[in-house]
């Protein structure tokens, strides 16, 4: 831990101004709101939800310290939830759950386990086969319409689809399950979360049913079959991790690459040969748009400091990947790659230490597929709104488009099923 600097304002999360990570004013330019919370130096005050405060580690550096120290962080959330009320909206993403994410050492170890084995059995050939016919299958049911959203029709259609098959359930099993996924990102009211709650946990409950029975290929009957044996709950728990986090973040990453590739002329090159590619725009969207963009909750274990700031035991810290990528500087669509740009260098948006995604290569191989697929049958999507114009979700979580609205030329009946050749 460095020492505290009095040359800027303690970022104490109890009695300081909290800046809110929540609201329409966050969503419409959360950049704006980090480089306001460089004041405070490494760590920030900010709120999460109405009443709810946390830490946000801002620099590069401090969220490494955070992340690859598990002797001073938790991410075991208990202590800290007593503390919040019951029916705060962030407790259904940072309660604790019997899952690789919100529990520390040997338990930590046993359930990342299930789903690094069970993912290192699905070979990339297999992987991108499942994904180019899932894609393909969306992709024919508007290309022949002139029009689409990217976000609602494709990006985060798309993954849906595919962790279903991935996971064993039958295939007409797919809409239940993004009816759910949409019904608990709809919710208005208490009662609609629960009742998509329980319409997702009985699609869980099945699949786990089924791959009991199965002993089959799926992820699911390999969770089930996993040596570290699984009780149904940690099943239940592990289950829920992959298709949330599968689903929601792999849903983010092709939405925003694929802005970001339509805002920008030098992609169209790359349809001819010579340009920028689809890996070009995901490693842009990596550093410049992280799909999470403020996630890895920590707890201190005592009270200590982070690179100058308190914390005290059991408080709540989060890391800001999209913060601490663009803390040289932030490359916006059609812009050359500079410090934070698609040149390369470190990013966090996988975060970083024994948290870090386990599943980052499948992803990339899944979201570069996707896009390579839209582009190869439709090769003239336009925007029908400009980039500085896309209207993004609210929440302290996601960097998730809300529309991705676009017109191409359409593809006639004959031609469906045929995807265009390259360039
Ligand atoms: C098929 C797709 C994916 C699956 C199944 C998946 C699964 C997981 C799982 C199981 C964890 C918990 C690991 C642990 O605690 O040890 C995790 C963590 C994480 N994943 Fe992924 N992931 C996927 C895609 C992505 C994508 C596309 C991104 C964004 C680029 C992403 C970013 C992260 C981050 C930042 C964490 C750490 C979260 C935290 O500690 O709060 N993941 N993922």
């Amino acid at each position: 831990m460095t020492s505290p600097s009095a040359a800027f304002p303690v970022a104490d999360a109890e009695t300081a101004a909290r800046t809110a990570l929540y609201g329409p004013e966050f969503a419409a330019d959360p950049y704006r709101v980090y480089e306001g919370l460089r004041a405070y130096g490494p760590v920030a005050p900010v709120e999460i939800a109405p009443g709810v405060g946390a830490l946000l580690v801002t620099d590069h550096r401090a969220a490494l310290d955070l992340l690859r120290d598990p002797e001073t962080w938790s991410k075991d959330p208990r202590r800290w939830q007593e503390t919040v009320p019951a029916d705060a909206p962030v407790l259904p993403a940072l309660g604790w759950r019997p899952d690789a994410l919100a529990n520390d050492g040997t338990a930590h170890r046993r359930y990342r386990r299930v789903v690094t084995d069970s993912f290192a059995l699905v070979p990339p050939h297999e992987l991108r086969e499942h994904t180019r016919q899932v894609a393909e299958q969306l992709i024919a049911r508007f290309a022949g319409n002139g029009r689409a959203d990217l976000v609602a029709e494709y990006a985060s259609r798309l993954p849906v689809l595919l962790l279903n098959r991935l996971l064993g359930a039958p295939e007409e099993q797919s809409d239940r399950l993004a009816a759910a996924f949409s019904g608990m990102l709809a919710a208005a009211t208490a009662e609609e979360s629960v009742a998509a709650k329980a319409l997702f946990f009985g699609y869980v409950d099945e699949l786990i049913a089924l791959g009991g029975l199965r002993g089959g290929p799926d992820l699911t009957s390999r969770f089930v079959d996993h040596p570290a044996r699984l009780t149904h709950e940690e099943l239940q728990a592990q289950i829920v991790l992959t298709v949330t986090m599968g689903h929601t973040a792999t849903a983010n990453l092709i939405g925003n690459a694929l802005a970001r590739m339509l805002s920008d002329d030098r992609y169209y090159g790359s349809l001819s040969g010579g340009g920028l590619t689809a890996r070009d725009a995901l490693h842009d969207v990596l550093h410049n748009d992280p799909p999470l963009a403020n996630l890895s909750p920590h707890f201190a274990r005592h009270d200590t400091d982070l690179h100058g700031t308190p914390v005290r035991a059991g408080q709540l810290v989060l890391v800001s990947y999209a913060a601490a990528n663009t803390q040289r500087g932030r490359t916006r669509p059609g812009e050359s790659g500079g410090a934070g740009g698609s040149g390369g260098g470190a990013h966090l948006a996988w975060a970083a230490g024994p948290h870090a995604c386990p599943v980052q290569n499948p992803a990339l191989l899944v979201a570069t597929t996707a896009i390579e697929r839209l582009t190869a049958w439709l090769s003239d999507i336009e925007l029908t709104v400009p980039h500085p114009e896309l209207a993004w979700r609210q929440g302290p979580f996601h960097r998730a488009l809300v529309e991705l609205p676009a017109r191409f030329s359409p593809i006639t009946p004959a031609e469906a099923g045929v995807p265009r050749p390259l360039g």
